[in-house]
């Protein structure tokens, strides 16, 4: 019997889930592909069997079948890039609650959970600054051609420009400026100025201004309908000379063939992508030390954003349960 949590809000619309998670051993399940630190897989046991709650662990799964018979009777999923597609939606007939230790939400079919009345929530800012600093040494990496020999560059007194000023952006704008480099953002979801001033940055208004002055452009923009594949040869080819385009948000917002016409056409640009793209072997070949991607994403790969990100979700879960609150939620 889970322990009973005093429940206190009292104008909640639905109690359903309360009342359930109060006469029901709730099950959680951990479905990760990529598995977290083993730091934060204890200290998620701790605050799901604290709230009387069964914790299980499906990590390092190589099938769908394997995801697809775990989350059978699980109430809640605690997942990282993993896909939960509507047919793991279909196989998990218990599930309430699904929550992205992360950021990006992509990998979750959002429509098929809302019709089952399944919540989706996300932990934004809980990994970003593992992100932001692999942006940082990925930049440094670039200039310094990939650790090789051959005369390299410097940060200080480039322009780093950032395509979408969230909480990844933000914190690259903020260590590239530590580094002497002057910051520059775009971001139409940013209504207000004072953002960008608060740190000293300069807000740019179009897409094409922002990558006509980059001498580093670190990309920040989720992956949706709009932005899968909106980055491509007319943005590459109008960049400075020896720009670099750093990518730590998604693959699929590159037009990969876009991209290699433009790296073809000017032997000055540099990529580099935190998750190869499906191009990656022509790149390499083609490219040589001008393409740099990572064989798995490695951005929240930290010890540290693990525990964030991963306790996060865990506490999401049981507030949710025990209070309804439902902050976080990316479906509502
Ligand atoms: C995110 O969206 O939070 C990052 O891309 C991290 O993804 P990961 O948890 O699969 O490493």
């Amino acid at each position: 019997m889970p322990t009973i949590v005093p429940f206190t809000r009292e104008k909640r619309e639905d109690k359903a889930i309360y009342y359930t998670s109060l006469i029901k051993d709730m099950k959680i399940l951990v479905a990760t592909e990529k598995p977290f630190a083993k730091k934060a897989v204890d200290g998620i046991r701790e605050i799901v069997e604290g709230a009387g709650y069964t914790l299980s662990l499906l990590e390092k799964y190589t099938d769908k079948a394997q995801l697809l018979e775990a989350v059978a009777d699980v109430d809640a999923l605690i997942i990282r890039s993993d896909k939960v597609t509507a047919e793991v939606i279909d196989a998990a007939h218990n599930l309430k609650i699904v929550v992205r230790a992360g950021a990006g939400y992509d990998n979750v079919d959002l429509a098929a959970a809302s019709a089952r009345g399944i919540v989706v929530m996300n932990t934004p800012g809980q990994n970003s600054n593992a992100v932001a600093e692999l942006a940082l040494g990925m930049m440094v990496y670039m200039a310094r051609n990939q650790f090789t020999s051959g005369t390299g560059s410097e940060l200080s007194g480039k322009t780093l420009a950032i395509h979408a000023y969230g909480n990844v952006g933000k914190l690259v704008g903020r260590k590239g400026a530590a580094c002497g480099m002057n910051v520059v953002a775009y971001d139409p979801f940013i209504k207000d100025d004072s953002v960008f001033a608060a740190d000293g940055v300069k807000k740019v208004d179009s897409v094409e201004e922002l990558y006509a002055c980059a001498d580093y452009l670190s990309l920040h923009i989720p992956a949706t309908e709009q932005t899968k594949g909106s980055i491509g040869y007319d943005l590459l080819m109008s960049m400075p000379k020896g720009a670099t385009l750093i990518n730590t948000a998604r693959k699929e917002v590159i037009d990969e063939e876009g991209v290699a016409k433009a790296l073809t056409e000017r032997e000055d640009l540099k990529y580099i992508t935190d998750i190869a793209p499906a191009m990656h072997d022509l790149y390499c070949e083609k490219f040589g030390k001008r393409y740099f991607g990572t064989p798995k994403k490695m951005g929240a790969e930290t010890a540290e954003a693990n525990i964030n990100a991963g306790l996060a979700a865990a506490r999401q879960i049981v507030d949710y349960f025990v209070n309804g609150n439902v902050k976080f939620q990316v479906n509502k």
